[in-house]
C-alpha cells in the first residue's frame, strides 16, 4: 500500500472524519459575529484548540483542515497545533486555495486560485506538520451554468493542485462544491455534480495523479434551497450513490461530503442513509465544517471559558456523524 493510500485510508477509518476547520480569518470573522464574539486572533485560537483538544479527536476525527492562521498558531501549553492534532491521535491538513475569484471569460462564475507558489508553500506546510491538504472548486447551477469553462478551468486547477501535492508527499483533497443555493431541481443537481466529477478525474488522470491517494470531497445531490420540489432523504441518498458509482473511479479510497449548510441533523441523517443503502467499495465519510461546528460555537458563546462543556456538546456531534458514516445512527441518539 502506498504511503499516500495509507493517509488517506487512515483519516477515513472506522466510521472517522474530517473536521474542516479551515474558514478564512473573514469567514471565521462571520460566524464570530453571529454569536457576539470578538474576532480576534486569540478568540479564533481559543475555539479552535477547544475543539482540537477534545477526545472524539482520538475515535471520531481522523483528520482536521486548518488555515493558513491556525496551522501557524501555538496551543496554551505553547505546543505546535499540528502536534496537539497529532498526539489526540488525528491527522493534521491545510487549506491550499486562495479562494475563489472572479473567472475571466465568465465573469458571473468562479475560479479557484492559489497555485502560483504552490510548491513552496506545500514544502513548509509539510515542515509544519500537515499531511493532507484542500482546494475547492465552486460551481452553482442556473440556465446556463456552470459553464463548460468554469467546469474545465476548475478541473484543470484542481488536477495541477492534486499533483503538486502528491509530489510534496501529501493527500490532495479534492472538492468540487456545487452550490445548494439556487432554485434548480435535485435531477439537474445529479447532472451537473455528474459532468462536474468526471471532468475532474479525466483532469487528474491527465495529470498522472494517483487515484489510491486522493480524498474525493463532493457535495451530496439536493434540489436547490429555493426549488420547491424537495426530494426525501431517502431520494437524496440514492441519488448521491449513483452519481458516485457513475463518475468516481474505482480507486478512489474514500469520499468525505461537505455539508454545504445543510442542517446539523439533516447532513448527519443524509449521510445515516447513504451508508445504509452503500452498495460500492469506497468509504463514505464527512468533512464538514458548519455542520459539525455550529451548535458547539453558539455553546461556547454563551461562556468561551467553558471548554469542557463546549467539548460536550462538539463530541457528540462528532459521535453523531461517525455514527452515521457507518449506518449506524438513527433520531433517538440525539439529544
Ligand atoms: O469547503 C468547505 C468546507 O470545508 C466544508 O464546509 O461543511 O460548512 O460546507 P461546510
Amino acid at each position: 500500500m502506498s504511503e499516500l493510500n495509507n493517509i488517506a485510508l487512515k483519516i477515513l477509518s472506522n466510521g472517522k472524519g474530517i473536521l474542516a476547520a479551515d474558514e478564512s480569518t473573514g469567514t471565521m470573522t462571520k460566524r464570530l459575529d453571529a454569536v457576539k464574539v470578538p474576532s480576534t486572533a486569540e478568540n479564533r485560537l481559543l475555539f479552535r484548540e477547544t475543539l482540537f483538544s477534545s477526545s472524539s479527536m482520538s475515535n471520531c476525527i481522523g483528520g482536521v483542515i486548518l488555515y493558513d492562521e491556525t496551522i501557524k498558531q501555538e496551543t496554551s501549553k505553547k505546543d505546535k497545533i499540528t502536534e496537539l492534532i497529532s498526539k489526540m491521535g488525528s491527522i493534521p491538513g491545510i487549506k491550499v486555495d486562495s479562494g475563489a475569484k472572479t473567472l475571466a471569460g465568465s465573469p458571473n462564475e468562479k475560479i479557484t486560485e492559489g497555485l502560483d507558489g504552490l510548491r513552496e508553500r506545500l514544502k513548509e506546510y509539510h515542515n509544519l506538520g500537515a499531511r493532507f491538504t484542500k482546494w475547492r472548486g465552486v460551481y452553482s447551477i442556473s440556465r446556463s451554468y456552470p459553464s463548460k469553462l468554469s467546469i474545465y478551468s476548475n478541473a484543470h486547477a484542481l488536477a495541477r493542485y492534486s499533483a503538486l501535492v502528491q509530489e510534496s508527499n501529501m493527500v490532495p483533497i479534492v472538492e468540487p462544491e456545487i452550490l445548494m443555493d439556487g432554485e434548480h431541481s435535485a435531477k439537474e443537481c445529479y447532472e451537473k455534480t455528474s459532468e462536474v466529477i468526471k471532468k475532474c478525474f479525466e483532469e487528474l488522470i491527465l495529470h498522472n495523479v494517483d487515484l489510491k491517494g486522493i480524498i474525493l470531497k463532493p457535495n451530496m445531490i439536493l434540489a436547490g434551497n429555493k426549488c420547491k420540489d424537495q426530494i426525501p432523504n431517502e431520494e437524496v441518498a440514492k441519488l448521491t450513490l449513483r452519481c458516485l458509482k457513475n463518475s468516481v473511479p474505482s480507486e478512489v479510497p474514500g469520499v468525505a461530503f461537505l455539508s454545504g449548510g445543510q442542517t446539523e441533523t439533516q447532513a448527519t441523517e443524509n449521510l445515516n442513509l447513504i451508508n445504509k443503502y452503500n452498495d460500492s467499495n469506497f468509504i463514505l465519510s464527512y468533512s464538514y465544517g458548519r455542520a459539525l461546528q455550529q451548535s458547539a460555537l453558539k455553546f461556547w458563546a454563551k461562556d468561551i471559558n467553558n471548554i469542557e462543556d463546549t467539548q460536550k456538546v462538539f463530541n457528540h456531534r462528532a459521535k453523531m456523524n461517525t455514527l452515521a458514516a457507518q449506518g449506524k445512527w438513527s433520531k433517538e441518539l440525539e439529544i
